[in-house]
C-alpha cells in the first residue's frame, strides 16, 4: 500500500474503532489558498456523529460539519493535491504524511501526543454560524469557503449581526417558534443569516424578507430554494403597507431614510416582541434642526450638524420606542472604518406597563428643544394615538 493510501486507511480505521482524536492539515494550495490550517475532529450532534472541519484563515475561522463518509472523502480529495501535509492523532500514535515538491509522500509514525481539541493558540472566536453554504449562493464566499475579494466587510457584518442577534433572540420563545420580518431585505444576506442561525438553533422559524425591488426578491427566493430553506421567503412590498400580523421580530437594516421609521411604527403596531434597526441616511431632521442657544457650539460646522442630526434622530427613535412600551439599547453594528451607518438599535417589549403619556411628553419636549416639527415616527404615532 502506498503511504497516502495507508494514511487514509489509518484515518478511517481510527474513526471506526474510536481511537481517532484529531486530524490537522496544512501547506495549502490549489483550491485552498488562503487557508492556514484545517482541524478535523469528531462531534456528537443531535442528528448523529459528524466530522467537524475548522478552516483557519488569517482573519477568521470557518466551521462546517460533514457526515463521516463525506469528511473522509474531502480529506482524500485534498491530500497531496490541495494540502501537502496532514497529521493524524490517535489514542496510540501520531502519524504524519508530508508531500515533497515533486508530490512524493513520506509517512512518519511517532508515539501518541496529548491532544487539545481547541488549539492553544486559538485566540479567535468561532463564528456562531456553522454552515455558511448560503453565503456561497449569495456570492459572498467562493467554492472553497474563502471570502470573495471586496466582500469581507459584508461578511464581517453578517457575523457581527448574528453575534448581536443571538443573545436577544435566545429565550424569546419557549416553544422555539418565531416569525421574523426583515423590512427592506435587499440582497438578503442578513435575512438568510438570521434564518440559518435560527434553524441551527432548532427553531421552527418563519422568516419573511420584504423588498420593493422585484429582481432582488426573485434572486433571494431562488437561493432560498437552492438551500432548501423552507421557512424563508421574500416578497415584493412596501415597508409601510406590508402585512405584519403575528410578527415576533421586526428587523430593518439600513432601510433608507424614514423607511426605518415606517418599519419601527409597523413593528410597534404589530406588537412585535423585538424590533432591530440599523438606521441608514438621516435626511428628515437636518434641515429642521434649530438647536437651543446653549448648544450652538455643537452645531457650528457642517460635519457637526450632520452628526448631531443623526444622533438626535436616533435618540428620538429610541425615546418614542420607549414611550411605546419597549426597552432600547444602541450598540455599534459595524466598525466605523467600514461605514458611517454603524449603529444598531434593539428594542424589546417590556413585560411591565410604563407611563406612556409621560414618556411621549418627554420625547416631544426633546424634539421641540431642537425646533423639529416633523419626525416621521412621531407623526405616525401621533396620528394613531392622537396624542
Ligand atoms: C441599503 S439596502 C439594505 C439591505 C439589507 N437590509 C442589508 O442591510 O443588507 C436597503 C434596501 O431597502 C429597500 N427599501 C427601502 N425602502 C423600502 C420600502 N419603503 N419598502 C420596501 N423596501 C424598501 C431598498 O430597495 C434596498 O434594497
Amino acid at each position: 500500500m502506498n503511504p497516502t493510501d495507508l494514511f487514509l486507511a489509518n484515518f478511517q480505521a481510527s474513526l471506526a474503532d474510536g481511537s481517532f482524536r484529531k486530524l490537522t492539515m496544512g501547506k495549502f494550495r490549489a483550491g485552498l489558498e488562503g487557508v492556514k490550517h484545517i482541524y478535523v475532529r469528531v462531534v456528537a450532534l443531535k442528528n448523529g456523529t459528524r466530522l467537524n472541519f475548522v478552516r483557519r484563515y488569517s482573519d477568521r475561522d470557518l466551521a462546517q460539519n460533514f457526515l463521516i463518509s463525506e469528511g473522509v472523502t474531502l480529506v482524500r480529495n485534498w491530500l497531496g493535491k490541495s494540502s501537502l501535509t496532514a497529521t493524524l492523532f490517535t489514542i496510540d500514535q501520531r502519524q504524519q504524511i508530508l508531500f515533497t515538491r515533486r508530490g512524493n509522500p513520506r509517512l512518519s509514525v511517532g508515539p501518541a501526543e496529548p491532544v487539545e481539541f481547541q488549539p492553544a493558540h486559538d485566540r479567535k472566536k468561532l463564528h456562531l454560524l456553522g454552515d455558511e453554504t448560503f453565503l456561497r449562493h449569495l456570492g459572498l464566499l467562493d467554492a472553497c469557503g474563502g471570502v470573495i475579494k471586496g466582500r469581507s466587510d459584508k461578511y464581517r457584518q453578517v457575523h457581527h449581526f448574528i453575534e448581536l442577534l443571538a443573545p436577544v433572540i435566545r429565550g424569546l420563545s419557549a416553544e422555539k417558534r418565531l416569525r421574523i420580518v426583515d423590512m427592506g431585505s435587499g440582497k438578503g444576506y442578513l435575512t438568510f443569516a438570521a434564518y440559518a442561525f435560527l434553524k441551527q438553533e432548532g427553531y421552527n422559524a418563519e422568516v419573511l424578507g420584504v423588498e420593493r425591488r422585484g429582481e432582488l426578491v426573485d434572486l433571494c427566493n431562488g437561493v432560498a430554494g437552492q438551500c432548501e430553506f423552507g421557512g424563508l421567503r421574500f416578497e415584493v412590498g412596501d415597508i409601510s403597507r406590508v402585512k405584519l400580523e403575528g410578527a415576533d421580530v421586526v428587523i430593518a437594516l439600513h432601510a433608507c431614510d424614514t423607511a426605518t421609521d415606517d418599519a419601527i411604527f409597523r413593528g410597534i403596531a404589530a406588537n412585535a416582541q423585538l424590533i432591530i434597526l440599523a438606521p441608514c441616511c438621516h435626511k428628515e431632521i437636518r434641515p429642521q434642526l434649530r438647536p437651543p442657544d446653549e448648544l450652538t457650539p455643537l452645531f457650528r460646522h457642517g460635519i457637526q450638524v450632520e452628526r448631531m442630526a443623526e444622533s438626535v434622530t436616533d435618540a428620538l427613535r429610541s425615546m418614542y420606542l420607549e414611550a411605546s412600551g419597549y426597552s432600547t439599547k444602541i450598540q455599534e453594528f459595524i466598525a466605523l472604518e467600514h461605514t458611517k451607518k454603524n449603529l444598531l438599535i434593539s428594542a424589546s417589549k417590556n413585560a411591565k406597563a410604563v407611563d406612556q403619556n409621560l414618556l411621549f411628553k418627554k420625547a416631544q419636549d426633546f424634539q421641540a428643544l431642537f425646533g423639529i416639527t416633523h419626525h416621521r415616527l412621531a407623526d405616525l404615532l401621533r396620528l394613531e394615538r392622537k396624542f
